[in-house]
């Protein structure tokens, strides 16, 4: 099956597929069959257990595919410089994977990691292989199965100059929003991945929102499954249009065949997660980051997940009735506080991208990134326009809440936002995204904190220190003395 000659022949080029997928699951198949439908790529692959690789090559012959039996087989079929895309689970397979390339390719070859990697394990591995004089493209891709196959949203990182020999062939297989291709180089090392992971983090927010939505929709307003599925249809139409609310509305449709009723009603529900959630608001919490949305995603997952706690609990307490409303306003209503939600939730994923980029001495253009994810990935939404434009309007953008539209359409939503949350309060229906959504943006309006009080009792119970509003410096009231205050140095501890 080897097919590692190059039509030249020559040893100078190598061989004659310009890029190698390494990693032959659904997600590798299907972006090695849109590499290969690509005109100008000859796509190389490779998978540890031959049996896929046979079965990929025999199912799609139209594809061209230079199949490879072992890993010399692989790196002998790739043109120089050779490119190999990796598409393993992420850890300690795709090292193994690097591993057998890295001893086998040349400096100028460029490795990509396509899974969904740790940025911090893409910054290492970028460190060594450069060292080694290998090129390593640490690239988020994101928009699922059908996404690789028929256009994906991707976040390289790696060096402009890798960048230079890989953007063409990653533009040519990326989605496609408003006439742009859906990649651009993000930033250095880990970068892309790092966006990567706040992609997924805001996809988190995004689906929590939505899923609140809909317990608020059937619990307070009364609709059943059929009806809320015609009210995501609708909210599609308008300018909730997006990917997620879309296949809402198709899951809702769904009836399970062994009993008629909605799928969604025989799920466990119980959420899963494979982690990236859980890194966003690992990261942001140490960079200093308010990621609430997110945080409250991932953590309303694992509530959902404490099984045993939540049976003992409906065991001794009884759920309380809720508040009705009349079904056509409360459905503006929470379509509104969904809208309000969704522009925190994003403007907090901004925010860690300019921390992260801070923190790791990369130059992400946010406008560029709010483009790309324009199509091909998860959170795709129309909305995502209205974020480029906010940057296009001021690259510098303190918050997205500070932009001109979104504090307008925000506002407008205001009094929807905080009846849903008080509706949902008083009808013990758990909406923790939008209720912290809200809470967050009433703190970044608030003319005073009451952060001023726990600055007091910091110094209080450790001379902590704190600023006053009316003088330079840094102070401390000597609490257990005459309560007196000094100035001082900042306290250290
Ligand atoms: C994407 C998705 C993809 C994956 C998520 C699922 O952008 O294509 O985000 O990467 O489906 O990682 O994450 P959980 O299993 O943690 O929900």
């Amino acid at each position: 099956m080897s097919d590692a000659a190059a039509p030249d022949g020559g040893r100078e080029t190598g061989g004659r597929a310009n890029i190698g997928v390494v990693g032959l699951a659904v997600m590798g198949s299907n972006l090695a069959r849109n590499l290969a439908s690509r005109a100008g790529n000859t796509v190389a692959v490779w998978n540890r257990s031959p049996e896929r690789t046979q079965l990929l090559v025999a199912e799609h012959p139209e594809a061209g595919f230079v199949a490879a039996e072992s890993i010399d087989d692989f790196v002998a079929s790739l043109a120089r410089p050779r490119t190999a895309i990796i598409m393993v689970q992420a850890g300690a397979g795709t090292d193994a994977v690097i591993a057998q390339l890295a001893a086998r390719f040349e400096p100028g070859d460029i490795i990509v990691d396509g899974g969904n990697a740790n940025f911090v394990d893409t910054i290492r591995r970028e460190r060594e292989l450069r060292e080694r004089g290998l090129d390593f493209v640490g690239a988020g891709i994101s928009g699922g199965e059908e996404g690789a196959l028929r256009g994906p949203s991707i976040m390289p990182g790696g060096s402009a100059e890798a960048y230079r020999t890989l953007g063409p062939i990653l533009a040519s297989i990326a989605a496609v929003a408003e006439g742009e291709p859906c990649v651009t180089h993000v930033g250095t090392d880990g970068a892309g991945h790092f966006v990567k992971m706040i992609h997924n983090g805001i996809e988190y927010a995004d689906m929590q929102l939505i899923a609140e939505s809909f317990d608020l929709l059937r619990r307070v307003g009364g609709h059943d499954v059929k009806a809320i599925a015609d009210v995501f249809a609708a909210w599609n139409r308008g300018d909730l249009e997006s990917y997620l609310i879309e296949i809402t509305a198709e899951v809702l449709r769904q009836t399970d065949d062994r009993t008629g009723l909605p799928l969604v009603d025989v799920i466990v529900d119980e959420a899963g997660s494979k982690g990236t959630g859980v890194w966003t608001v690992q990261n942001a919490v140490g960079l200093g980051v308010p990621v609430s949305g997110i945080g409250e995603a991932v953590f309303a997952r694992a509530v959902s997940s404490k099984s045993a706690q939540r049976a003992a609990v409906r065991r001794v307490v009884h759920s309380r009735p809720a508040v009705q409303q009349a079904p056509e306003s409360f459905e503006d209503d929470v379509r509104a506080a969904l809208y309000a939600s969704k522009v925190v939730a994003y403007a907090q994923g901004f925010d860690a991208i300019v921390a992260g980029a801070r923190q790791y001495g990369w130059d992400i253009d946010l406008g560029a990134v709010a483009t790309i994810w324009r199509g091909g990935c998860i959170i795709r939404a129309r909305f995502l326009n209205r974020i480029v434009e906010a940057y296009a309007r001021n690259p510098d953008l303190e918050t997205l809440l500070a932009d001109d539209y979104f504090a307008e359409a925000v506002a407008r939503g205001e009094d929807a936002w905080r009846r849903i949350v008080s509706t949902a309060a008083l009808s013990g229906v758990p909406a923790p995204g939008f209720s912290s959504a809200l809470a967050y943006y009433d703190a970044l309006c608030s003319e005073r904190l009451p952060a001023a009080l726990i600055q007091g009792q910091r110094d209080f119970f450790g001379a902590h220190t704190y600023r006053r509003i009316d003088a330079e410096g840094v102070f401390h009231t000597l609490w257990s003395a005459d309560r007196s205050e000094i100035a001082t140095e900042p306290s250290s501890h």
